[in-house]
């Protein structure tokens, strides 16, 4: 199947690890120019150096922290110089910290609010502009399986992804008639970084090995394994692709089948 990939612009947000990672590899498969972005420069450059081996298009990175407006404004000026516009965004960040409503400072609220919703509602309004002037877009946020179903601890997490979903529906109905679709793409417990680290917080409150939390979290996905990132990355460089047309304002899960609403 043609994506029609080869030659379009990307900016791939949160992307020296983990989903984001794999996000930019496979949209770099298809020969899709790729600007990384993360605030670990040494990572970011041994990212572009592994996926520049696979890719067809130009790759290159910016640091930026997301939780900052004036980086987020400076990484798609930068893109936009370096590959002259931007036809897809791929909006990502890392994940907040852990704790319960007794626990968490308005602190650690606004800054959850910076990293997981509004630096994605600063980015959409940075590429907005380029898209609506070519006439065509693609925007995908990644957000969790907690928008279908809380996840316990993640109080943070589960608050602020709703959000994205709320937004990204809204904003797929306004920019339509530009040809922009926007659609949200939401893990379950895909093998990365964040889980390990999730898996080992709950292993330590529970006093049982990392390994048991993985064995018993696993019980409870249907296709009874995490998901891989690759997995995970090939169904958003499907929706960056013309190959999804008409799909717009999807919230889609990537879980194995964990999440058991309708
Ligand atoms: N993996 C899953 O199954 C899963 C499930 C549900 C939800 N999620 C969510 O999906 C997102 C990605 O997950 P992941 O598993 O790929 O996480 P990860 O492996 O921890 O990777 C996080 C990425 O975000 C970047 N990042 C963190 N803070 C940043 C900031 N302020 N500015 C710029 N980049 C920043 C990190 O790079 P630097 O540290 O170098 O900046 C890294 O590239 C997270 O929000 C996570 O909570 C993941």
């Amino acid at each position: 199947m043609d994506m029609g990939l080869n030659g379009k612009c990307a900016f791939v947000a949160a992307s020296s690890k983990g989903l984001g990672k794999a996000c930019a590899i496979e949209l770099a498969r298809e020969g899709t120019n790729v600007m990384l972005s993360g605030r670990n420069e040494a990572e970011l450059q041994k990212v572009k150096q592994e996926i520049q081996e696979i890719a067809a298009g130009k790759i290159d990175y910016v640091v930026c922290d997301i939780s900052k407006s004036e980086n987020i404004k400076q990484a798609i000026q930068t893109t936009v110089n370096k590959f002259g516009t931007i036809d897809i965004l791929i909006n990502n960040a890392g994940g907040p910290p852990t704790g319960s409503i007794d626990k968490l400072t308005d602190e650690d609220w606004y800054n959850a609010f910076d990293l997981n919703l509004l630096s994605y509602v600063r980015f959409i309004r940075e590429v907005v502009p380029y898209m609506k002037e070519q006439k065509s877009g693609r925007i995908i946020n990644l957000a969790s399986s907690s928008v279908k179903q809380p996840i316990p601890g993640l109080l943070l997490s589960n608050t602020f992804r709703t959000g994205i979903v709320g937004l990204a529906k809204t904003l797929s109905i306004e920019l339509a008639p530009f040809n922009i679709l926007v659609n949200t793409v939401s893990p379950g417990r895909v093998a990365t970084d964040r889980i390990h680290e999730l898996d080992a917080i709950k292993a330590k409150q529970l006093g049982v090995s990392i390994e048991q939390v993985r064995e018993d979290s696993e019980k409870t996905i249907p296709l009874g394994r995490y998901g891989k990132v690759e997995e995970f990355g090939k169904v958003v460089a499907f929706l960056a692709s013309s190959a999804s047309s008409y799909i717009t304002g999807s919230s889609m899960l990537i879980d194995g089948g964990m999440v058991k609403s309708l």
